[in-house]
């Protein structure tokens, strides 16, 4: 039965009345699918959240120069600044980790893909690599290699539990392609498919948004609703009966060691579980850390780690002046350099504290967009300047509860390479995704003592990867030296002659190759490759 003048009382003691304004014009169906969604609207709670975070829209923002300060030294590491004894070590103790089974993976893959311009989930994509690989497969595949080094390293076999958070549209079409693909050889409870929570968008004065008569706008409440999915998903459970076996997470309510490394779904070359990631926060005792890559130049828009009044945060660039984004330090370098890729480490500790102490208290970031709303007649229009706000949890606003968070810095053409938009635009698309894989294969070969020859037969030189060049703006006159140390023109990576690939399940990382490749002259379209399985899509 339902209650519909209780309903309407309800909703008009928030203010938010309208939302039952067709309510007569509806059909029996859409009426009990509006009030359905109406009922399990926690008005309370959704209007709290408006008020908490709307005042920040009008505020005058401060610039937070004055207050921020680099991540000390010794909490800063970088791959290109270490010892290779020392790297090796880490590696190590990263691999012993995932052989005692302590280490899982978090997958952000919530997003809503619109710039790329897909339906389906994002992990599904194909760049279209000579192995027609998708984003997902090449992921798992890293993963069934990292648990093969882990076991031929240690002699015991750790798991690596996948958790992979999707949207209410993508968490079925998610679950079917792995099914379908036979899990890409992962063991099927060890992947756990968990929906993110949705908010509905507001109008600036505070209405909630209908989208169509029977239908409020909703958005993803942000990749930071990682930690209330991982309390309440799966029928407000949460995760962490999931995956019993699994060391990590059989401590999740226990309470011993373990780690989460979470990261974003959309880069290509990342590095699934880094070991030596996983190795570095282990020997600096961190409860928390950030994979960050060296800023290109000062105003590139990447957000740094840094600190702000002592505490751990993100700044975007827009939160600081020209004149604090170009500060070096000494050696040259820029003082706030660590731009963050969204690729963090946490301990199991850590990341109980904040799913289930800290989460609450975090702030939604407010996003002005474009929301589809509904006309007095009951059409729905895409208004053609933002006309709302989406409220958004970010991922990496926990760094405020750690204790000791560590900064590693990788180098970027090894390890980011983000596939945000379409073909067309200017970066982060297919084409530069796969010569960025092209690119770090490549060099994987060439490093193992392979050559690779041109139609010619003459060596092919190695090709910069898009990865290394992210653009700078010729405006900045002052930044040109950033911009000139990328500019080889003679050897443009979209003329690129060089098609590399190699299958994660021969190499994570370029290990293992000597004997497969050492002293040996190669063609291009070169896959090492293990025999292609049927991909459906
Ligand atoms: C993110 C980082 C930014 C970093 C950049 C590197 C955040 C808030 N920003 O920005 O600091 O420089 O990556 O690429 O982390 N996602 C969800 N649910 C959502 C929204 C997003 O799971 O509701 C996932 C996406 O699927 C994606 C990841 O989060 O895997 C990043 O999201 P996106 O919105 O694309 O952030 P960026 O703009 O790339």
């Amino acid at each position: 039965m339902m209650d519909v003048v209780g309903l309407r009382q309800r909703l008009e003691g928030h203010g938010q009345g309208h939302l039952m304004a067709f309510w007569d014009t509806l059909t029996k169906p859409q009426q009990k699918q509006l009030y359905q969604d109406l009922n399990e609207l926690n008005l309370e709670e959704v209007c709290g959240f408006y008020q908490r975070t709307v005042h920040s829209l009008n505020e005058e923002h401060t610039k937070l120069d004055e207050r921020m300060q680099p991540i000390p030294a010794n909490m800063h590491g970088s791959v290109t600044r270490t010892p290779l004894e020392k790297i090796t070590n880490y590696e190590e103790a990263g691999l012993r980790e995932v052989s005692e089974g302590g280490v899982g993976v978090l997958l952000l893959a919530g997003g809503q893909g619109t710039r790329l311009g897909v339906d389906y989930p994002k992990g599904m994509y194909n760049v279209k690599l000579p192995s027609d690989k998708t984003l997902y497969q090449l992921q798992a595949e890293r993963l069934l290699r990292l648990q093969k080094l882990a076991k031929d390293k240690f002699g015991k076999c750790g798991d690596i539990p996948w958790y992979i958070m999707t949207s209410e549209h993508t968490k079925e079409p998610t679950i079917d392609f792995f099914a379908r693909n036979h899990y890409f050889g992962l063991e099927k409870e060890n992947l756990v498919v968990f929906e993110q929570g949705m908010l509905p968008c507001f109008t600036f004065d505070g209405k909630i948004i209908l989208e169509g008569p029977s239908k409020i706008a909703r958005a993803p409440d942000g990749n930071g609703g990682l930690y209330r999915a991982l309390r309440v998903s799966h029928g407000g459970f949460g995760v962490r009966g999931e995956v019993r076996r699994r060391t990590c997470w059989r401590t999740w309510s226990g309470g011993a060691s373990g780690t989460s490394m979470c990261t974003v779904v959309d880069n290509i070359l990342v590095k699934m579980a880094d070991p030596i990631f996983v190795g570095y926060c282990l020997s600096k005792g961190a409860d928390c850390g950030a994979k960050v890559v060296e800023k290109a130049f000062p105003t590139e828009a990447v957000g740094v780690v840094c600190k702000v009044d002592g505490i751990h945060q993100v700044v975007e660039y827009s939160e600081i002046t020209l004149k604090t984004a170009q500060k070096r330090n000494p050696d040259g370098r820029l003082t706030f350099s660590a731009g963050n890729i969204c690729n963090h480490y946490f301990t199991t500790e850590f990341l109980k504290k904040v799913v289930f102490d800290y989460e609450t208290s975090m702030s939604h970031h407010v996003a002005k967009k474009k929301i589809p709303t509904v006309t007095a007649e009951g059409k729905t229009v895409k208004p053609d300047k933002p006309n709302g706000i989406k409220m958004e949890k970010f991922v990496f606003d926990v760094f405020q509860f750690s204790n000791t968070l560590a900064v590693w810095e990788v180098i970027r053409e090894d390890e980011f390479a983000p596939l945000k938009n379409g073909d067309g635009a200017e970066k982060d698309t297919p084409t530069t995704c796969r010569h960025a894989l092209f690119s770090l294969h490549q060099r994987y070969l060439l490093n193992a003592g392979g050559t690779l020859l041109d139609s010619e037969g003459e060596p092919l030189p190695l090709i910069p990867s898009p990865a290394a060049a992210p653009k700078c703006p010729t405006s900045e006159n002052a930044n040109m030296e950033f911009n000139n140390n990328y500019d080889r023109k003679e050897l443009r990576w979209d003329e690129c002659p060089v098609v590399v690939e190699i299958s994660p399940l021969v190499s994570y990382a370029g290990e293992g190759l000597d004997k497969l490749v050492g002293n040996k002259k190669f063609t291009c379209p070169l896959a090492i490759n293990e025999p292609a399985r049927k991909i459906e899509v």
